[in-house]
Formats: structure tokens, sequence, C-alpha cells
């Protein structure tokens, strides 16, 4: 927007031509934007300069009807803050998630439905809302309120033709953010095909070529045969990285299985990398006992578990275990490997810091045994609904 038509925007007067010249901007620019937030800000704020009206906002509806998500202009961070909440659906803003259409009002006030504004809420007359779809579904409502003057009918036409590109630009948006997503599983998908396949075997064959050459070496070049040994020890260590390394790549599918299938295909995936079959001990019924809200967070402190197994314990048996004990989830993944000095805090990396993380965020408890020799185990206890098996 040039100087004269800022200008003229703040005597509350717009030309046609401005305002169809904002439209033409609000195209351009939602043709261009991919990231789905932005996109969303950048109609709130179109939607604005093509009307000249004082506040925007879009309430993005979420699976139950109400507002999940809410982007805004006009009303500053402070009122915001004071207001304490976005609205949720009710009122005017319910008639149109309800009924689709667009609505023009000289008073919203003066609307059967209108509820009210909450405190510290900035009071407001003039209402346009219109609702935008997306994926042939109605994605939210776009509205805007106070315009100096009231809305007119062209104002009607040019929010309905921006609540159409918004649509479209929408549906771009949440396209392409899929394609990203698909990208990054299949680029990991591919890395960690290539480093099993390829770089895991050839270090191998490495390794067999170094014992081999062992085999050749005269009694008294012990000190070449002590070299060729630890050169082998690094190469075998230097295998178990990579496979660590893989089992975090593979993309995380497990939680959509739920808690036992997600647990076997966790069990599996470790025995590819670390070419032992942990042993289960997971009854078959235990997912109707486990809310789905629990279900990820656990597995992830399983792969947490298990990967740190495959790296550091150098275990011959590993055993999972998921079972429910009255109104607790008992969820242990033990090993047979060096074990570690677990009170010593200084050993805490990522893994185990993120175990911690998660049982917070489930309210568990969590146990890590372990003495250098004597093998790991990591235990989480998850408080879950008592079920009404007693009348
Ligand atoms: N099952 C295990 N057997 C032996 N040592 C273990 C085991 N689990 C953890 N440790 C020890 O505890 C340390 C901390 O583990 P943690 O998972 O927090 O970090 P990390 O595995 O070293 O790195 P990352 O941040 O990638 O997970 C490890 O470095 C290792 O020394
Ligand atoms: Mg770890």
């Amino acid at each position: 927007m040039d100087v004269r038509a800022r200008t003229a925007r703040l005597r509350g007067v717009t030309t046609l031509e401005d305002r169809l010249a904002a439209l033409g901007d609000a195209a351009r620019a939602l043709a261009g934007a991919l990231e789905l937030d932005t996109t969303l800000d950048t109609i709130v704020r179109s939607a604005v300069e093509v009307t000249g009206a004082r506040y925007a906002a879009l309430g993005v509806l979420g699976e139950d009807d109400h507002i999940a998500r809410f982007f805004h202009h006009g009303v500053d961070e402070d009122t915001v803050r004071r207001i304490g909440h976005y609205p949720t659906g009710k009122g005017l803003l319910g008639v149109l998630i309800r009924d689709p259409q667009t609505l023009r009002l000289d008073d919203l006030s003066s609307h059967p439905a209108a509820s009210g504004f909450p405190p510290d809420h900035p009071a407001m007359g003039s209402f346009l809302g219109t609702s935008v779809t997306s994926h042939g579904r109605t994605f939210g409502n776009l509205y805007l309120t106070d315009k100096p003057g009231g809305f007119d009918a062209v104002d009607e036409e040019l929010i309905e033709v921006l609540a159409a590109q918004a649509g479209a630009a929408i549906e771009t948006a949440t396209l392409s953010q899929r394609l990203r997503e698909l990208a990054v599983a299949d680029e990991r998908e591919r890395i960690s095909r290539e480093l099993h396949d390829g770089v895991i075997q050839w270090l191998f064959s490495i390794g067999m070529g170094l014992e081999a050459a062992r085999t050749l070496l005269p009694e008294e070049a012990s000190d070449i045969d002590e070299r060729l040994g630890s050169a082998v020890d690094g190469l075998d260590g230097a295998i178990r990285e990579l496979r660590a390394a893989i089992f975090r790549l593979r993309p995380q599918q497990a939680a959509s299985l739920g808690l036992s299938a997600g647990v076997t295909e966790l069990a599996r995936e470790y025995e590819v990398n670390a070419l032992i079959r942990p042993s289960l001990e997971v009854p078959p019924d235990i997912d109707a006992e486990v809310p789905i809200d629990v279900v990820a967070d656990a597995l992830q402190v399983v792969r947490e578990s298990l990967s740190n197994a495959a790296r550091h314990a150098q275990a011959s048996s590993v055993h999972i275990r998921a079972v429910r004990e009255g109104a607790r989830l008992e969820l242990a993944v033990r090993d047979d490997g060096v074990g570690f000095e677990a009170d010593d805090r200084s050993r805490v990396g990522h893994g185990l810091a993120n175990m911690r993380e998660r049982a917070d965020a489930l309210g568990a408890d969590l146990t890590i045994d372990s003495q250098p020799g004597a093998g790991t185990a990591v235990r989480l206890s998850i408080p879950i609904e008592q079920e009404a098996s007693t009348p």
C-alpha cells in the first residue's frame, strides 16, 4: 500500500482500486506461501487490507467443530493477554460454524445469537464473516469487525473471493507440508538402508580381512597382532554405533500400531540391528487396558532403552515386559549386558534425560537399575485409569 492509500485508510476511506489492488497483493502472497501458519497470517492481514476493517480473525475448526486455533489482527498482545482466552465458537461465531454462509451485520450485538464480549474485549460494531473451505470441508471462519461506516456489498464480494483464495492456499500449504514430511521419511529410510547394507557390510569385511591377516602373522610379531586386534575392536565399536544410529533413524510408526504391536515392532527392529531377538512378555489383551494417549510415550521409553542396550550393553539377552498390575501399567526393558553406574548423574545423556521427561509427562515412576557387570533394567510404572471390571 502506498502512502496515499494508507492515509486514506486512516481516514476510513478506501477506493475500490485500492481494495482490488490489495486483493491482487493477497493473491500473489498466498500463491507463494507454502507454510501453513504463515499462510493463515497472510489471509488475516489481507482481509484487513481488502476491506478496511479494524479487526480481522480466522478461527480454525478442530475435530469437534470448535475453534481450535485462532489467528487475529488488530487487537494488541496486552489486550489479548488480559482477555485471557480465544473465542471457543459460541454465540455469533457458532452461527457461522453451523451455517457456513456469509453474514453481514451493521451491529453484531443486535444479532439474536450474540452472546456478548468477555471483560477487557474491545467493543466491536459492524461484522462481516464467511467460511473458508479446504479439502472439501469447512476449514474455519474468516471474519472482520469494526469497519468505519460499516461493511457494504462490495466488501462481501471481496471477502468471498479472498476466502476462496484462502481455501486453495491452505490446501497447497498442507499438501506441501505432507510432501516435506514424506521426503524426510523417505530420506531416513534411504540413509538407514545405505548404512545397513553398505557401510556396515563393508566394515564387516574389513574386520574379517584383518582377522585373516592375524592368522598369517608369525609368532614373534605379537605387537602387530595386538594392533590388528585393537583395530578389529574399533571396527566392532563403529558397527555398534552405526546400528544404534540406524535404529534411531527408522521412522516412528510404532505408536500408531498400539502398545503390543508397537513393542513387537521395536523388538523386530532391535533384532535386525543388534542380532539378538528380545524376549517379550506382553499379554495380547494389553491394548484394551492402556489408554491411547499413553502409548507413544511408553513406546518411546522402550525405544530409548533398546537403543541404549544396542549401543552400550553388549548384551546376550534382552527382555521386554508390559503388563497391567492393578491401576498401573508396568513396563520394563532388561538386558544382561555390561551395566553402568546408574547413580552417576554425569552419565546422563539425551536418552536417559528424554526418558525422565516422558515419565514426568505421564506422571509415571521411572527407575533405572544398573551396576557395572550386572546388566541394566529400565522400569516405568504408569498410572492408568482403573477399568470398571468389578461392579
Ligand atoms: N543398557 C545399558 N547398558 C550399559 N550402559 C548403559 C545402558 N544404558 C545407558 N548406559 C550408559 O548411560 C549413559 C547415558 O545414556 P543416555 O542414553 O542418556 O546417553 P547416550 O546413549 O550416551 O547418548 P544419547 O544421547 O544418544 O542417548 C550411556 O552413555 C551409557 O554409558
Ligand atoms: Mg542413549
